[in-house]
């Protein structure tokens, strides 16, 4: 019988979109928050024995990366000890542990893309969780591949696409950052890309490690609001004007990081899928959102 495809974090963004698009081919158990805490190590290590599943992918975590500055002990447990239990009780078992982790574990100095071996330096309570948690998983189970992504947005949740869309219905104009750059990543293609790194792991064609796998193209969150606001202008929306700001004009509780690129290439080579330009995604999640379908 096909092994199932244990798919945490089911009821985020990416957990979303990646139960939809995993069980176009697979059998999927989809467990949500409701279903499995992570941070219960003998409730990972129940479900993992009972779904006994071919791969585990892990999309849950602590996201809110301002709050998480006054709320480091849950960011703690959900970003770097849950991805520890899930890769316990994947070990004891045997099953491959596909682990999402971010960005933000960069602290932004580098002039041009990071790679998967530049040093990492989080810049606060959210990027260091989540490089522990990908320690953790390092350091507890061979058979993983953990996936570095960034500026994540797609149907699904609350993300920034979401957000401007709202901000433009509502306002005159909207103010976003123009001095932090990266690259925006929609849930469609992150999932394509653990899809295609899983069926290499479970066919035995192992390339273990941790890869970077980032929508294609770089810009700003300026940038990127300007895509989005065109896109839903032509889609019938309302055109606003995008105005730069400076992050300084801006503050937040957490730091962000200055410059978040990622260089894809290793993960392109190894698994063999490649993300669109990000302009093009973003457009087709825009029409997607506001367009009927039978009117596209
Ligand atoms: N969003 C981004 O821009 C971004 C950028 C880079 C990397 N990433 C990474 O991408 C992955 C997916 O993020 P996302 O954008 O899909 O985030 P999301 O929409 O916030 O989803 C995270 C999910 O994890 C669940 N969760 C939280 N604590 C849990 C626990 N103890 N046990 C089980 N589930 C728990 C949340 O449930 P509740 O809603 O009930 O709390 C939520 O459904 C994460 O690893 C994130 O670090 C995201």
């Amino acid at each position: 019988m096909n092994r199932p495809l244990l798919v945490v974090g089911a009821k985020g963004q990416l957990g979303r979109q990646l139960c939809d698009e995993a069980s176009r081919h697979n059998n999927v158990v989809a467990a949500g928050r409701e279903d499995l805490d992570i941070t219960q190590a003998e409730a990972v290590r129940r479900l993992v024995g009972e779904a006994l599943p071919r791969a585990i992918i892990n999309c849950a975590a602590y996201t809110a990366v301002d709050k998480a500055e006054s709320d480091s002990e849950a960011a703690h447990a959900i970003n770097a000890l849950g991805p520890e239990y899930l890769a316990r009780a994947a070990a004891e078992y045997g099953i491959p542990l596909l682990h999402v982790s971010t960005d933000y574990v960069f602290d932004g100095g580098k002039s041009d893309a990071y790679r998967e071996a530049d040093p990492i330096a989080p810049l606060g309570v959210y990027g260091r969780t989540k490089e522990e948690g990908e320690r953790r998983v390092r350091n507890t189970h061979s058979e993983h591949i953990i996936l570095r992504t960034s500026w994540v947005y797609g149907p699904y949740g609350n993300n920034f696409l979401k957000t401007m869309l709202r901000l433009s219905r509502e306002r005159d104009e909207l103010r976003v950052v123009a001095d932090q750059r990266g690259c925006p990543t929609a849930t469609i293609d992150i999932a394509r890309a653990l899809l295609a790194a899983e069926s290499a792991a479970s066919s035995g064609r192992a390339k273990w490690g941790t890869y970077h796998f980032a929508g294609a193209g770089v810009t700003t969150w300026h940038g990127f609001a300007h895509e989005i606001v065109s896109a839903a202008a032509r889609a019938g929306g309302r055109s606003v004007p995008v105005i730069p700001i400076a992050t300084k004009d801006y503050p937040t509780p957490a730091k962000r990081p200055p410059n978040s690129e990622l260089d894809s290439s290793r993960f392109v080579e190894r698994f063999g899928y490649k993300s669109p330009p990000w302009q093009e995604r973003t457009r087709e999640v825009v029409e997607a959102l506001l367009v009927p379908a039978e009117a596209r």
